[in-house]
């Protein structure tokens, strides 16, 4: 009959300190070498791996157990912690290892598909079709343990501010926050359909009105759109929402929050306040409402510089309203190459740029790709506008103004990731505040909500939003860490004629604002209070703090770029009794 071993120990804690004591261990088989007299066995838990060593002084029927191990198997060993012989610095476990006294074997295992080891190259899709396989990795369940305390931090310091948890439907209407809806059809009233919540946006508004005076969920959220590294169809949120507050209550108490989180899951200590940018000086300065603040290469706006050049394409930009701006990178010249330029024009155009205009500083003159339309002073004065020196590279790009905002943030961020300068230690915070209303959507042909429909214009600006909706200025921000955005929120509409009015800006008919959004607006009839909130990105603030490139890294299963589970193959077809039960007929294309 099997016996559980009790463990005493976890693997990846034994140190010298505990030299001379009887542990029991419980774990999976790394690797089993076996030298004549002696086996070794690396033996692997959630907290890493130790050395466990089975001499003449274990039973020679426990020896032929020992010998039988391979990797993966489940085994139970009690033994003494002694001192290492050759001691491995690169193991924190290293110093020491248990001679093993007795052995007990759980289960077998088949060889593996992936080896489960950190630093092993093997496909993400392999990964995660055998995720139970890749999450044994002690850095997967670090990642786990690291997004776990973030959830304890979060419940914990909203606590203590006086936010009570509270748990939203999943089943729901339609919250509109820009991506398309997850539809689950009705069994009960066939032919209609909930919607999975984007986010839980209505229902905690819907709390505010309700005298819950401070909300916080770690909620699930479902959004149908293109996935990325820093997105997946669902996500978490740590949202919240607070009564009777205006922007900088909200900031203040989420940047409490934030030093707190910094403080201890990476013992760094944040600077309070945070910097803010209005939306404008970020787009000014880095192309980006997400700015990366851990380098320079900001944008300059060089049409004073260019426009009595000989230069059409730039002179024609400009008459036509456009922008002509460039950044620089000190000492890329010798760095990057004509094909590198070619491949990073390649890249921009997939903004819409025409074309990369770029100068090399020499120590005597300026080489360009246009010097032939410009005279030697002109080029001089666009590297004086970057105070450039010999070795350093600038790249112009000229075009609608959105066209190059979005080239330049591109190739800021891209150019400084090739040179070197995107430290993963570093953490830079910052807030943008002031957000445009509306953004003019060419598609749709009408005006769609930067943020979503109950973000509140600035008093002043109200006006504005039948004359010209594009230069309304909202109460929203956004908390951006490194480039990414963690999260963002807005102090809401709370009249609601206001909210009507909006609606009808975004071109919602009478009979689309009562059938969407009646039971809304009619709960603003019975008392609403002032309030505003913010949810941030879960996922994103633990890809950040453990120095990961993309969420999946910290999400236990998640999807992969078709958006589909590797390891279940979810989503699948239905069964005809489903699809009948709930009167839904799948037309093969
Ligand atoms: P927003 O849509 O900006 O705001 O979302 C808030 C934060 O959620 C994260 N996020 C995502 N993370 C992973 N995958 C995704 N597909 C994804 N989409 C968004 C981002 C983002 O900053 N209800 C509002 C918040 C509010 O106004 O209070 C909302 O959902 O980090």
């Amino acid at each position: 009959m099997e016996v559980l071993f009790k463990r005493t120990h976890l693997c990846g804690m034994l140190r010298k300190e505990d030299i001379g004591k009887t542990v029991i261990l419980n774990g999976w088989v790394q690797k089993r070498r076996n030298l004549g007299s002696l086996i070794f066995c690396d033996m692997r838990d959630k907290t890493g791996i130790v050395q466990i060593v089975f001499n003449d002084s274990v039973t020679s029927e426990c020896f032929a157990l020992a010998d039988s191990l391979r990797s993966e198997f489940v085994i139970g060993v009690k033994g003494i912690v002694a001192r290492r012989e050759s001691v491995n610095e690169d193991l924190p476990t290293g110093y020491v290892e248990v001679i093993a006294k007795d052995l007990t074997l759980y289960s077998q295992a088949d060889t593996p598909p992936i080896y489960v080891k950190d630093d092993d190259r093997v496909s993400e899709d392999l990964r995660l079709k055998y995720r139970y396989l890749d999450l044994r990795k002690p850095s997967m369940q670090r990642n786990l343990t690291l997004r776990h305390k973030l959830c304890k931090i979060a419940r914990d310091y909203f606590d203590s501010e006086g936010f009570t948890e509270v748990e939203t439907p999943i089943l729901i209407k339609p919250t509109p926050e820009g991506a398309r809806d997850y539809l689950v059809p009705s069994r009960v009233n066939q032919g209609k359909f909930y919607a999975l919540p984007q986010s839980p946006q209505m229902f905690k508004q819907l709390l505010m009105l309700a005298g819950t005076d401070r909300y916080m969920q770690i909620a699930r959220c479902f959004r149908d759109e293109d996935l990325r590294a820093d997105r997946q169809p669902e996500f978490t949120q740590i949202d919240l929402e607070m009564s009777f507050v205006d922007q900088d209550d909200v900031i203040e108490i989420q940047e409490r929050f934030l030093q707190r989180v910094f403080k201890e899951l990476l013992d760094e200590e944040i600077d309070l306040p945070l910097p803010r940018l209005t939306w404008k000086e970020a787009m000014e300065r880095f192309g980006s409402d997400k700015p990366d603040l851990r380098f320079g290469y900001e944008l300059k706006d060089l049409a004073s510089r260019v426009a009595d050049s000989g230069f059409k394409v730039f002179t024609d930009v400009l008459a036509s309203g456009g922008r002509v701006m460039g950044i620089k990178i000190d000492g890329g010249s010798e760095t990057f190459s004509r094909k590198d330029i070619d491949r990073m024009t390649d890249s921009i155009k997939t903004f819409g740029a025409g074309g990369l205009v770029w100068m090399r500083i020499a120590e005597t003159d300026i080489h360009s790709s246009v010097s032939k339309f410009f005279q030697p002073d002109e080029l001089q004065s666009i590297s004086e506008a970057f105070q450039a020196e010999a070795g350093d590279l600038i790249l112009i790009v000229s075009g609608k103004e959105s066209v190059v905002f979005d080239s330049l943030g591109f190739l800021r961020r891209d150019l400084a990731g090739k040179m070197g300068l995107l430290d993963d230690n570093e953490y830079k915070l910052l807030w943008v505040v002031d957000f445009p209303l509306l953004e003019y959507s060419e598609e749709d042909a009408r005006y769609v909500a930067k943020h979503h429909p109950f973000t509140s214009p600035k008093t002043e600006d109200i006006p504005l939003m039948d004359t010209d909706p594009g230069k309304v200025m909202a109460n929203a921000y956004d908390i951006v860490l490194n480039g990414v955005e963690l999260g963002g929120g807005s102090i809401r509409i709370h009249d609601r004629e206001l909210q009507q009015k909006m609606f009808r800006v975004l071109k919602l008919t009478e009979e689309e604002i009562r059938t969407k959004f009646g039971y809304f607006l009619d709960a603003f009839h019975y008392g609403t209070p002032p309030h505003g909130g913010l949810a941030y990105g879960l996922d994103r603030m633990a890809m950040l703090l453990c120095k990961e490139k993309s969420i999946r890294e910290v999400i236990a299963f998640p999807k992969n770029q078709n958006a589909v589970c590797a390891m279940s193959d979810a989503p699948t077809t239905a069964t005809e009794e489903q699809l009948k039960e709930l009167a839904i007929t799948v037309i093969e294309e």
